[in-house]
């Protein structure tokens, strides 16, 4: 028993490095993309007084393209996504990769979609300052504490490097910012949720300050065999990296007996005051593939072919999939529903971070709700243009999807 449930959230953890690395960067390479632009890494030097170092014990980093014009106090972070690891064994296999360490990193990131600097691709952001935060801790940037056995040692940092590389970009212009938006993408979108208004306390009280989560609403929800996987998963690295300390404290008093899941940001979403945006499939397919129907809950693989194709799902694995669907949208109500300046885009294509790239962020053949691109949604809310809350029909009414099923077999073992 112990044995299986050990490599059933192995399981998870790889499946997911699995999924990022197989789907979302083999489709980016294939699509296709004008002029590249490549942004050079900083290392995070102030980093070392408070050890906020990566997994590996090496130093964070950020790449910061410059604003100009009209943009020039303008200042746009982005968390970089990837994952998590929950225990020792996954976190020291992280640690020898990208996801945990700088030195395996690559020292140039391509900008594209709200990242891009060409104003056709990105009309609202394009001359703003962008930087792309790197992820090397392993829990969405919460974590705080370090593992040293005397032969082994992993840096459980990733509260301590948001501060570092904040402290870093202040005063490079951020600390003068008039407007700012903290956004990122998957277990990035999810740090956002722990970090916006922190955010905000560092930045001029007469900016206008947002933030984004795309792809990180991630549900606590049950999974089709009615286990909570996620929650268990959520908790083990929650507790592994001594996080709970730097979650939100007014959710965690509320849920004095349960601290742990205002991880998730359902729970902590009615505790933040700074006008939040949520981008998100209703079939996410890391979600569908990881919290509504993991390996561990389909153990003979009935859903594989709908995992696969949607088109191939029987009506009944539809109808678990519309639940899923429902369960997002009651889920985000605090927003859609309550909050006067929040703004939401939950479309029904089967998708996995929409804001990273010109396919989905803005192209003529990009996701639309009511021909509305996703640019523009988020462009509309940041600005006050125009009430920008939309939630699509449920699938498989929406033509403009472009779903990341097709290479998804990669992942089925
Ligand atoms: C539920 O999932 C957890 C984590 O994957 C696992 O440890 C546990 O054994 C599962 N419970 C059941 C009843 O399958
Ligand atoms: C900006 O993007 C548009 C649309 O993709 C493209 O046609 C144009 O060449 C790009 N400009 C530059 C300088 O890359
Ligand atoms: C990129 O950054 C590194 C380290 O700061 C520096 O040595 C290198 O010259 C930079 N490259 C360019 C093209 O600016
Ligand atoms: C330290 O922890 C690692 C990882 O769990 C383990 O492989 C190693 O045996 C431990 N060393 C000692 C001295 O306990
Ligand atoms: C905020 O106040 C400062 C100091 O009064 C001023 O220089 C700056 O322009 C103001 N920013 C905005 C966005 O109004
Ligand atoms: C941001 O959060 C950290 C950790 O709780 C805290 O030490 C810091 O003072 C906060 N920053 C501001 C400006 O409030
Ligand atoms: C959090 O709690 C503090 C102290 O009780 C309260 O002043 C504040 O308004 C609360 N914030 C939110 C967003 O609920
Ligand atoms: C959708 O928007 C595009 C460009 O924004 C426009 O050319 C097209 O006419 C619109 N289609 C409909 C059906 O409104
Ligand atoms: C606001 O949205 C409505 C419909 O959603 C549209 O008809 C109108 O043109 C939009 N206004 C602006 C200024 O974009």
């Amino acid at each position: 028993m112990i044995h299986n449930s050990f490599s059933v959230t192995m399981n998870f953890a790889v499946a997911f490095a699995l999924f990022y690395l197989i789907t979302v960067e083999s489709w980016r390479v294939h699509s296709q993309e004008p002029k590249k632009l490549y942004v050079n890494m900083t290392l995070v030097n102030n980093a070392r007084e408070t050890g906020a170092f990566c997994l590996d014990g090496s130093l964070p980093a950020y790449h910061l393209d410059r604003g100009f014009g009209a943009g020039e106090d303008n200042w746009l972070l982005q968390f970089e996504g990837g994952g998590w690891c929950n225990d020792l064994k996954s976190c020291l296999e992280r640690a020898k990769t990208r996801r945990g360490s700088t030195n395996y990193m690559t020292k140039y990131e391509t900008f594209n979609g709200i990242l891009s600097n060409n104003a056709t691709v990105n009309p609202d952001f394009y001359n703003w300052n962008r930087v792309k935060l790197r992820y090397c801790d392993g829990a969405s940037f919460t974590g705080n504490r370090v593992f040293n056995n005397g032969t082994t040692k992993l840096y459980f940092k990733g509260q301590n490097i948001w501060e570092a590389i904040i402290a870093d970009i202040l005063p490079k212009g951020l600390g003068k910012a008039r407007k700012a938006l903290l956004s990122g993408c998957s277990a990035g979108g999810l740090a956002t949720f722990h970090h916006c208004d922190n955010f905000t306390k560092y930045l001029p009280t007469n900016a206008s300050v947002k933030c984004l989560s795309d792809a990180g609403f991630f549900l606590d929800g049950r999974d089709v065999s009615l286990n909570h996987t996620m929650r268990y998963f959520f908790k083990s690295v929650v507790t592994l990296q001594g996080s709970v300390q730097n979650l939100n404290k007014n959710c965690t008093s509320a849920m004095s007996s349960y601290p742990d899941l205002c991880f998730f940001p359902q729970y902590v979403l009615k505790y933040i005051s700074t006008p939040y945006f949520i981008l998100n499939s209703a079939y996410d397919v890391f979600q569908f593939h990881n919290i509504l129907v993991p390996p561990s809950a389909d153990p003979h693989g009935h859903w594989n072919h709908c995992k696969k194709d949607p088109a191939a799902c029987t009506p009944t694995e539809i109808n678990t999939l519309q639940g899923f669907r429902l369960s997002m949208i009651a889920a985000s109500k605090p927003i859609y529903f309550y909050s006067n300046r929040g703004g939401i885009f939950i479309n029904s294509c089967f998708a996995h971070c929409q804001s990273e790239s010109q396919d989905t962020w803005s192209g003529a053949d990009s996701p639309r709700i009511i021909n509305t691109t996703i640019a523009e949604a988020v462009g509309d809310w940041y600005f006050c243009r125009n009430k920008s809350k939309a939630i699509d029909w449920p699938y498989p009414c929406d033509t403009t999807c472009r779903n990341l099923i097709p290479v998804l077999h990669n992942l089925i073992p």
